[in-house]
């Protein structure tokens, strides 16, 4: 054969193969998702997220110190309240969970960067993550409390909000109310293009947060939709978001590609918990090597054009990053 071309030159060893690398997932790219609730001496196992945990707060301190001792640089912080009422006022209180764990985070962690999620489901006794009356799901009525939300996080210490709960003009509302009261240096990253997903099912069970009639599909989008999700980026663009979320991740590589393309913004790719707790599973059986395909699923979503990598799996990326060196 005359081949002029032979792209296997290129993969002849480990060295060669390592110099032409077109993508890598450092640890400076990594959030870990964590959930925070009251009580004490408390870490209750997520089951089915094998190796996530519900933390009281004193155990949430002595987790960080692990994450900051893997250099894993963020946090996306959640919160499991006391108690729940249709307004989800637990989720503005000045002394809700989030804001506590937040305040001793940066306390003991300063330079952490600590995200929150916003967003009411965890807080309403409903399950959703608007008001709501006549069994609907309140748009506008919602944005004061999401705002409020966000509000409470800032002034807790958090770096960055992040809200979830893709309501129509919550980016502008939360911008608007950090602006107005000296937070206009903390940047959202909006969970812009967030689809209703049968992936969350895991992280419902660690949140307690399944809606309690219903679904979330008049407000997450069709999974069937692509389209859709670049006008819900572009007006979180618009509304003044930093940073947009896709979200799930796995089946939506699509969604990063198109996104990343059309506005070029930092974008973070959400691995979420049943695509999390399918990898478990089915590594725990011994019928997939753990390490090989969650380095894998996380290569695509930055081949896609992720940035950052939201997983539950960081601090074991970070610890087989480290091993390689
Ligand atoms: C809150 C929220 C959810 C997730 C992140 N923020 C649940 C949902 O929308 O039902 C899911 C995260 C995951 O599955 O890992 N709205």
């Amino acid at each position: 054969m005359e081949l002029k071309r032979r792209p296997r030159r290129l993969r002849a060893n480990e060295t060669i193969r390592s110099m032409v690398r077109e993508n890598h997932i450092r640890i400076e790219n990594l959030i870990y998702p964590m959930f925070v609730m009251p009580g004490e001496k408390q870490k209750v196992e997520v089951s089915s997220m094998p190796g996530v945990y519900n933390f009281s707060l004193d155990e949430f301190i002595i987790a960080l110190k692990e994450v900051v001792e893997l250099g894993v640089p963020a946090i996306l912080l959640f919160g499991i309240p006391e108690s729940k009422d249709s307004v989800g006022s637990g989720a503005y209180h000045e002394h809700g969970i989030v804001q506590q764990a937040v305040r001793l985070a940066k306390q003991h962690y300063p330079d952490l960067y600590v995200v929150t999620d916003v967003c009411l489901c965890e807080y309403t006794d409903h399950g959703h993550c608007g008001l709501i009356e006549n069994g609907q799901i309140l748009n506008d009525p919602t944005l004061k409390l999401l705002a409020n939300t966000a509000l409470s996080h800032a002034q807790a210490g958090a770096d960055m909000v992040a809200p979830s709960d893709m309501m129509d003009g919550r980016v502008a509302a939360i911008r608007e109310t950090l602006d107005k009261e000296g937070f206009s240096h903390i940047p959202i990253m909006a969970y812009s293009a967030k689809f209703a997903s049968g992936f969350y099912g895991p992280f419902r069970e660690a949140a307690g947060s399944t809606p309690q009639f219903g679904d979330r599909k008049t407000y997450q989008m069709d999974p069937a939709n692509g389209d859709e999700a670049m006008l819900e980026t572009e007006l979180d663009i618009e509304e003044g978001a930093d940073m947009i979320i896709v979200k799930p991740a796995l089946s939506y590589g699509d969604i990063i590609y198109r996104t990343k393309q059309k506005y070029g913004i930092p974008l973070a790719a959400y691995n979420v918990s049943g695509e999390y707790a399918m990898v478990k599973a089915a590594a725990e059986k011994g019928w997939i090597d753990e390490k090989r395909i969650v380095m894998e699923a996380l290569l695509s979503m930055k081949r896609a054009g992720a940035d950052l990598l939201i997983t539950y799996h960081a601090l074991d990326v970070a610890r087989w990053l480290r091993e390689e060196i």
